[in-house]
């Protein structure tokens, strides 16, 4: 059976300009936020605070490498490391509505910190189920990821900030290829068994599918309550919504997407970013499931944010000409 009402959180702010290569200015991020809140979501990530500093390790070196799922381009995940240098400003430019949370990425203690300072309310920490991947993207192996996570958690727990964990890599992963669902279940455990209020299961390179989605989600949900799983699709492969409708049908009712799918996935030629907002929510809708979302609304914020970067959207619905 489908849940009833699904939590929808937008990531696009956050996910999808993360791996816009050209710096987007600060005025345009806090419109994307005003006219998002307008929509009625009720969960919008706002940005990051990550290491400025940070160069990552093949950033904009990009080339063929023989990754262990197939030939592919790879470019480290943090293409543009500076485009969020501007967080402390968009947190605090930004119109925030009663009733709406403007969560916020932080990898570590510094970063909760200097988040807390900007007036976030909500944090998330970020995690994968791959020792590669965790090394390219936040510098350290698994165990050491826990750690720091333990102190943003013990900061957070005495300033009453509740916080997400991402587990990425869920359905495979770019350097290590298959994770085994055992892991995503290990790593899931630790992150909620820390405090994590959520666990978002992301599918990092959108490589999965409805198959190995329902394999992974029986093993997560043997070791955190289905209640507090959301999923996280990339649809580099066209198989977000099918993999998000499994994930609804065994009992998920938090879905992460990014409006006019934003982002591409750094990972994979003629990749594409999150699942979008607007093919998430109409599909919603033609299921009966309340998600409080403002389509048209949605979709004019989707209209605005690809003018102001020069690029098509994502949404098929947005693209879509036959209007019913
Ligand atoms: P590190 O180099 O190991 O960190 O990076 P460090 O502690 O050694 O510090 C190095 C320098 O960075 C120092 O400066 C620190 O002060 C500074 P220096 O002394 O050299 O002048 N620093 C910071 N500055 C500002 N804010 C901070 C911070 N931390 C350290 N928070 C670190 C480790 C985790 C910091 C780095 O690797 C990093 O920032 N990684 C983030 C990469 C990233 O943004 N990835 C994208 C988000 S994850 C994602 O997209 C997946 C997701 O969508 C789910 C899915 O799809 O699967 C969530
Ligand atoms: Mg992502």
């Amino acid at each position: 059976a489908f849940p009833q009402r699904v939590k929808v959180v937008e990531v696009g702010p956050r996910d999808g300009l993360q791996n816009e290569k050209s710096v987007v200015p600060t005025p345009v991020k806090i419109r994307l936020i005003d006219m998002l809140s307008e929509t009625g979501l009720p969960v919008i990530e706002a940005t990051s605070f990550v290491s400025p500093r940070w160069v990552p390790q093949v950033s904009i070196d990009v080339g063929w490498q023989q990754c262990a799922v197939r030939s592919t381009w790879l470019i480290n995940l943090s293409l543009s490391p500076f485009q969020m240098a501007d967080h402390a400003e968009v947190m605090q430019g930004i119109n925030k509505l009663p009733g709406v949370s403007y969560p916020v990425l932080t990898p570590n203690l510094k970063g909760f910190q200097a988040a807390v300072a900007a007036g976030a309310k909500e944090v998330s920490i970020f995690g994968a189920a791959s020792e590669l991947f965790t090394k390219k993207n936040i510098n350290c192996s698994i165990e050491e990821s826990l750690e720091r996570f333990s102190e943003v958690m013990n900061a957070a727990r005495a300033a009453s900030i509740p916080v997400r964990g991402y587990v990425s890599c869920v359905l495979g992963c770019p350097y290590e290829g298959k994770i085994s669902a055992a892991k995503v279940a290990e790593v899931s455990k630790k992150m909620y068994s820390m405090g994590c209020y959520e666990i978002s299961l992301g599918d990092t390179i959108g490589i999965g599918t409805p198959g190995s989605m329902k394999e992974m989600l029986a093993a997560v949900m043997k070791e955190v309550p289905v209640g507090a799983l959301a999923v996280h699709c990339h649809d580099t492969y066209g198989q977000a919504l099918a993999n998000i409708l499994v994930a609804l049908q065994m009992g998920v009712s938090v879905v992460d997407a990014s409006v006019a799918g934003l982002g591409g996935c750094p990972y994979a030629q003629g990749a594409s970013g999150n699942v979008a907002t607007e093919d998430l929510v109409y599909m919603l809708n033609g299921l009966g499931i309340h998600t409080g979302v403002d389509l048209q609304k949605l979709m004019d914020t989707g209209t605005f944010i690809c003018n102001a970067l020069n690029r098509r959207t994502n949404s098929k619905v947005s693209q879509a000409a036959c209007r019913l």
